[in-house]
């Protein structure tokens, strides 16, 4: 099996007022609107898991975990994360993320003050520097102000199958 892998996810939720904004496991303090979700909305969890599983051919979160079922209602999104790591261990044995290049749009609030913030816990939910997370932040220009969404590419090394 080749080593490394690329992987490429994408994942976007609706904001409304009195939801928690949660990005890369980090919640955004004082945030105005948050993500409307079944679960916590964290859409960069959401579309780092499904990157790392497309690096595989994998699927997709939908298919472990349902927007249908009502289990998963508030959900932390830091358990789909731990779901895909051990679906991937299960599947091809042990990996590690060589690093996260990723871009969320968002029209307010700014993001730029929690980047390392966003940086730091990412990188310890993957075992990694925060140096090898990447994070871009982007407004909509206007033109999607209800709205968070999260791009994602990692790349992964297969250390041992
Ligand atoms: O999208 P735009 O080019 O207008 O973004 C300008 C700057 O604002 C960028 O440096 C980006 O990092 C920052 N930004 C931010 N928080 C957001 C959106 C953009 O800090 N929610
Ligand atoms: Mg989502």
């Amino acid at each position: 099996m080749d080593s490394l892998r690329i992987g490429f996810g994408e994942d976007a939720h609706g904001l409304v007022t009195g939801r928690r904004l949660v990005l890369g496991g980090f919640e955004i303090p004082l945030s105005p609107r948050g993500a409307a979700a079944h679960s916590d909305g964290d859409a960069l969890l959401h579309a780092l898991s499904d990157a790392m599983l497309s690096c595989f051919g994998l699927g997709d979160i939908g298919q472990y975990f349902p927007p249908s079922n009502p289990n998963y209602a508030g959900l932390d999104s830091q358990v789909i994360l731990q779901t895909v790591q051990s679906r991937i261990h299960d599947a091809i044995g042990e990996t590690t993320v060589v690093n996260v290049a990723a871009v969320v749009t968002l029209d307010r609030p700014k993001l730029g003050p929690h980047r390392l913030a966003i940086q730091r816990t990412l990188g310890e939910l993957l075992g990694i520097e925060p140096g090898r997370v990447g994070l871009g932040f982007k407004t909509s220009e206007g033109l999607a102000p209800r709205h968070v969404q999260a791009r994602v590419t990692v790349l992964m090394r297969v250390e041992a199958f």
